[in-house]
């Protein structure tokens, strides 16, 4: 019986702004898959910008749509999927994309974050007085979630996008020859 071929279903959860979707799309490219960003399936359908239906709909609304379209996302052909930063914080969505793939937590403190987000415009959940400290309560509420639903977590911080590509590539690369009944190339 000719052995089964082990492809990989990547999917990048982690804070706003700690690289999910720049990282998804290289992964894309290096392992040939296509690139879905819940984001952006959930704007083509609402058709305004996620900042906007916050605005009009209300949080509740959004995390409803984006439930839905995890579901949609998680099962079908391979593909790298990159998550919105609050996809982990329902307990089904959890679940889904942990069984859905291989979930890699980009890991990045809040501080740092903010350096990168002081002047984002798109985030609804950034758009308050003090988005530090936004940061770090999401950070304190949301680590933890992350690490649940992840299979590994990567530290996003101070490395160059290649540079954490590779280190992505690496783990897919290692868990694989980890399965069961996997040789060695
Ligand atoms: C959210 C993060 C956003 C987007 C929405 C809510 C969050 O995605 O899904 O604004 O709850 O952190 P990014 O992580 O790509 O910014």
């Amino acid at each position: 019986m000719p052995e089964a071929v082990f492809v990989p279903r990547p999917i990048l959860v982690g804070m706003p702004g700690a690289g999910k979707s720049s990282v998804a799309r290289q992964l894309g490219q290096r392992l040939r898959l296509p690139v879905v960003d819940t984001d952006a399936v959930i704007e083509a359908r609402i058709g305004v910008s996620i900042r906007s239906f916050f605005q009009s709909e209300g949080e509740a609304a959004f995390r409803d749509l984006e439930e839905q379209v995890i579901a949609e996302l998680t099962g079908g052909e391979p593909k790298v999927l990159a998550t919105g930063g609050g996809a982990v914080l329902r307990r089904a969505n959890r679940a889904r994309l942990h069984a859905g793939g291989t979930v890699i937590y980009l890991r990045i403190f809040p501080e740092q974050l903010y350096r990168r987000l002081n002047k984002d415009t798109k985030r609804p959940l950034l758009q308050v007085a003090d988005p530090l400290a936004r940061l770090q309560a999401l950070y304190a509420e949301r680590d933890a979630l992350y690490r649940e639903c992840a299979h590994f977590v990567l530290d996003a911080h101070g490395v160059s996008l290649g540079m954490l590509v590779n280190k992505v590539v690496m783990q897919l690369d290692l868990m694989q020859l980890s399965r069961p009944g996997a040789r060695a190339p």
